[in-house]
């Protein structure tokens, strides 16, 4: 099955379709997201917080992100794959940007990059539109920024603000950006954004308004009972769910019930000796 491209994603702004997009970090989480019918895959870096244990983003490396784009490139037949560029990858200069892009193609098997910011990111989203890369932006709270911002707040809420965030969206769509992510911005800008923007914008707590949404695997399934943001609503309880399955399998391993019968071999008599 041919997998979604970036020209098929950014068209569904005129078809008026919702976008579907959930981070996976390996080829079994990869293969379910696209089995249940997501348009978009992204690696993001958030697997600093749901993979490495991490309070943050900022310890991702490169090679950390190209490994997990390969693991979950592999899981994937339909969806179309995002891997992000990490901190400190495309900051530093364009032609380290262009570089890094280019890295997480050719290594992480990546369709798009995304990188966060906005009139600021510009001239690196531009430079790798135009070496062939397609680029998702990624504006209002930006996790990697989330020091200067002081904490992972909403992002936007007066007016001043609220222009900026706007103008960020605006700056990257012009440099190329074939959709945005709005993270953590109130519901009425993230309406505003979108009805102004040429491309899909994708929510993260930014509201129904948004052509698309996205949610991290883990939050989405349940899979940490400790963690539940305001914008987040999980579509299962797998805390739960996997929790109770060890118990059990530890309970029958202690009881000696497990394994039974049918999970085990039978030696063939004709070849006892
Ligand atoms: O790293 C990530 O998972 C992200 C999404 C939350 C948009 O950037």
């Amino acid at each position: 099955m041919a997998r979604i491209t970036a020209p098929e994603i950014a068209r569904k702004k005129q078809t008026g379709e919702k976008i579907a997009m959930v981070t996976a970090y390996d080829a079994a989480q990869a293969r379910l997201v696209d089995a249940g019918g997501a348009d978009m895959v992204l690696v993001g870096d958030s697997l600093g917080m749901v993979v490495q244990g991490q309070g943050d983003t900022l310890g991702v490396t490169l090679r950390d992100m190209a490994y997990h784009g390969r693991c979950a490139a592999a899981g994937l037949s339909r969806a179309h794959l995002t891997v992000d560029m990490p901190f400190m990858s495309y900051q530093v200069s364009v032609a380290q940007a262009m570089k890094n892009a280019g890295r997480l193609v050719r290594e992480g098997k990546a369709q798009s990059v995304k990188l966060e910011g906005g009139a600021r990111t510009a001239p690196a989203i531009r430079a790798i539109v135009e070496a062939g890369i397609p680029v998702v932006g990624h504006v209002g709270l930006t996790p990697q920024s989330f020091h200067a911002f002081g904490g992972f707040k909403v992002q936007g809420r007066d007016a001043e603000a609220a222009e900026r965030v706007l103008a960020d969206a605006v700056a990257v769509a012009e440099a190329g950006a074939f959709c945005v992510v709005l993270e953590m911005v109130p519901a009425e800008l993230a309406g505003r954004i979108t009805a102004l923007l040429p491309v899909p914008t994708i929510g993260i707590g930014a509201g129904a308004g948004c052509d698309g949404q996205v949610l991290v695997y883990n939050d989405l399934l349940g899979m940490d009972a400790r963690f539940k943001p305001r914008f987040v609503k999980r579509f299962a309880d797998l805390d739960a769910i996997v929790r109770d399955a060890v118990a059990a399998y530890v309970a029958e391993v202690k009881a000696g019930t497990f394994p039974a019968a049918e999970h085990s071999f039978a030696q063939d008599s004709s070849k006892l000796y």
